[in-house]
């Protein structure tokens, strides 16, 4: 595919060229390029795969960039699958729709909406919806939900064309998607055109300070282009003319913050303590070298503890098994080199998953039951942000004398 991988050589936000290479994971597959059995000895495409801090904005983002066609257009990842993602929908629709007045008139847009599983708490409510996804397979199944959905990349152009089918939204929602986006300043003057005047916009992303704090290397992706401390956004924000009018830290995908925003109301620049606290820390201990090579040295150090814990396992006869194929999961286990001769298979309860195999490492994807079955003396949680909710419904395993290895943020045996 032509354009398949961009190396950038500037910041996609302030276009400086002041920019520190700060971890390498080296040429990796796709994360979420699942294969089916037929497709295992074709060869694969890797992309590098670095992680790169601008030092005038300190927006931390990728090196390359993938063309987006190769990742989003059949899409096997849906939120729908775990209890806590759809506890933190529910709340994020209860938010909104009591604190912004919302009613059967209100149009709320959800960008990046996957199966619709965000909207349908808002149909729930009582309010209209619009989906907008690019992933094809995934529009279908929010379409039989009653989901509306467009199947698009969110963008400026595409915007404006929405904006004429449906009216302005009251509300734009972006969960895990804006580190999707490319060019940020084209996604605000589409969210500019599509929001009525006092609309809002809300996003949830991963929060940097906690992947570099709890050495989450594996959520670092082709898919995810920009990894968001709050000073860097604050300044994208800014710049677009909006301001953050609420901010809520959640655990979701290791730690993340749902952030509100709005059009800027008035010149003078709002004060918000909470916002003011986080930035001035993020500005004490990390926007540094040290911090960012700190944590570059505490993933190496993982990979040789993980490993020999591994191995001595192997050694000793035991049979180790994954849960979770999550991208994350595929990122560790191809930096890690962890292939099939370790792990006999991974479990997942994403229909889309099983019965395929994973990309780089081919470690075949079967049903969560395949656990009861086959009774494995050791479960490696690649799905870690999910530990406790996995731990608790696979209760039985554990009583049986099972035992679970969590990788992230600390290598722990339970
Ligand atoms: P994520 O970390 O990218 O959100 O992906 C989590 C993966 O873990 C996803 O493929 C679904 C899977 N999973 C299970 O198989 N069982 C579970 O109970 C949970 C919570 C997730
Ligand atoms: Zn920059």
């Amino acid at each position: 595919m032509k354009n398949s991988i961009t190396l950038l050589n500037k910041c996609r936000i302030c276009k400086s060229q002041k920019l520190f290479k700060f971890i390498d994971l080296g040429p990796m597959p796709i994360p979420n390029g699942f294969l089916e059995e037929k497709d295992l000895n074709k060869t694969e495409s890797k992309y590098e795969l670095s992680c790169l801090i601008c030092e005038n904005c300190e927006l931390v983002q990728l090196s390359n960039i993938v063309n987006p066609d190769l990742m989003f257009k059949n899409y096997v990842y849906v939120p729908s699958v775990s209890m806590m993602m759809m506890d933190n929908f529910r709340d994020l629709s209860l938010q909104a729709y009591n604190d912004f007045g919302l009613n059967q008139d209100s149009l709320v847009v959800d960008i990046g909406s996957n199966d619709g599983s965000l909207l349908l708490f808002f149909k729930g409510h009582g309010t209209r919806v619009l989906g907008v996804d690019p992933a094809e397979n995934l529009a279908k199944i929010a379409k039989m939900k009653g989901i509306p959905t467009e199947v698009k990349l969110f963008n400026s152009k595409n915007a404006k064309i929405l904006k004429n089918k449906y009216g302005q939204a009251d509300v734009i929602t972006a969960t895990n998607v804006v580190a999707h986006i490319n060019d940020l300043h084209d996604f605000f003057e589409g969210v500019s055109d599509l929001l009525s005047k006092n609309g809002v916009l809300i996003t949830e992303f991963p929060y940097l300070v906690e992947l570099i704090r709890g050495n989450e290397f594996d959520t670092i992706y082709h898919e995810h282009l920009s990894y968001f401390a709050l000073k860097p956004w604050l300044k994208l924000v800014e710049s677009n003319d909006f301001e953050i009018i609420r901010l809520k830290k959640l655990s979701t995908h290791g730690g993340s913050i749902r952030l509100t925003h709005r059009r800027k109301a008035g010149k003078n620049k709002k004060t918000n303590s909470k916002i003011d606290f986080l930035i001035a820390q993020e500005e004490s201990d990390f926007y540094n070298k040290k911090t960012l090579r700190g944590f570059a040295t505490r993933v190496a150090t993982l990979k040789i503890e993980l490993l020999n814990l591994l191995n001595n396992l192997k050694k000793k006869g035991k049979r180790i098994v994954g849960y979770g194929a999550a991208a994350k999961g595929n990122i560790l286990t191809n930096y890690f080199n962890i292939g099939p001769e370790i792990l006999d298979y991974i479990v997942d309860s994403t229909p889309y998953k099983q019965g395929l195999f994973t990309p780089g490492k081919h470690i075949p994807v079967y049903a969560e039951n395949r656990l009861t079955i086959d009774r494995p003396n050791y479960v490696l949680i690649l799905a870690w942000n999910f530990a406790d909710e996995i731990i608790e419904k696979e209760k039985d395993f554990r009583k049986n004398g099972g035992k679970f290895i969590i990788p992230i943020p600390k290598l722990k045996i339970v």
